[in-house]
């Protein structure tokens, strides 16, 4: 499984970065927002610059036309980006338009299994199912990814399965069990996953020998 940060923080994203872990990057307009003063196209195209891997940029239009067009312009910013499109009829119109035109696709607020492999016929290159927000119901967010990750092998599919809203490490041990491909994580659930109190323990007991 590989991990992609979610966020539009360039800093989060460097640091991130620095650990040689980043294969990609998820935005979305609420994480755009907290960016306040920032040109949307603008931030795209400084995280297109800084990670080489897919960086997915958020149409805000709810028709296929608009949402076309929208992910046109995003798509021409730099040829990582991926053009992240909500699970609607209309976005699964334009999720096929894209595939046609060769443009990558992020099917986002997957919240069941037919969802994601309706998503997967229409061209998509990648599902989002969202794993905190349906735990946040009472749902089960991992059983979602166990039942696509099943389904694309059945079938063959090979859309990319990317676990998101991500909320803690076990989150993340579960989801690639479980067979999803990528997994985009907040910044600071990746700084949670290098933690044991073990390893600090182990570093304090190591210096203080070291000192006697
Ligand atoms: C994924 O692409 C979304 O941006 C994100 O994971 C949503 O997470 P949230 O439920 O914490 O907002």
């Amino acid at each position: 499984m590989k991990f992609f940060i979610d966020t539009a923080n360039l800093e989060e994203i460097k640091e991130a970065n620095a650990l040689g872990i980043l294969a990609g990057v998820t935005t979305n307009p609420s994480l755009v927002a907290k960016e306040e003063g920032v040109d949307f196209h603008d931030r795209i195209r400084e995280i297109a610059s800084l990670v080489p891997g897919s960086v997915s940029a958020e149409v805000i239009a709810l028709d296929a036309e608009g949402m076309i067009e929208e992910g046109k312009e995003l798509a021409a910013i730099a040829p990582n980006v991926t053009v992240k499109v909500p699970m609607t009829v209309e976005g699964l119109k334009a999720v096929h338009a894209f595939s046609e035109l060769g443009i990558k696709t992020n099917v986002t607020l997957v919240f069941s299994a037919v969802q994601a492999l309706i998503a997967a016929r229409a061209g998509a290159t990648y599902v989002s199912p969202f794993l905190g927000r349906l735990d946040d119901i009472g749902a089960d967010g991992l059983t979602l990814i166990e039942q696509i990750s099943s389904i694309f092998n059945v079938h063959g599919i090979d859309t990319e399965i990317i676990a998101a809203s991500v909320r803690h490490p076990v989150h993340v041990t579960e989801a690639a069990i479980k067979g999803a491909h990528i997994a985009t994580i907040p910044f600071n659930v990746i700084k949670q996953l290098t933690k044991h109190p073990l390893t600090d323990q182990g570093i304090e007991k190591f210096l203080a020998d070291w000192n006697k």
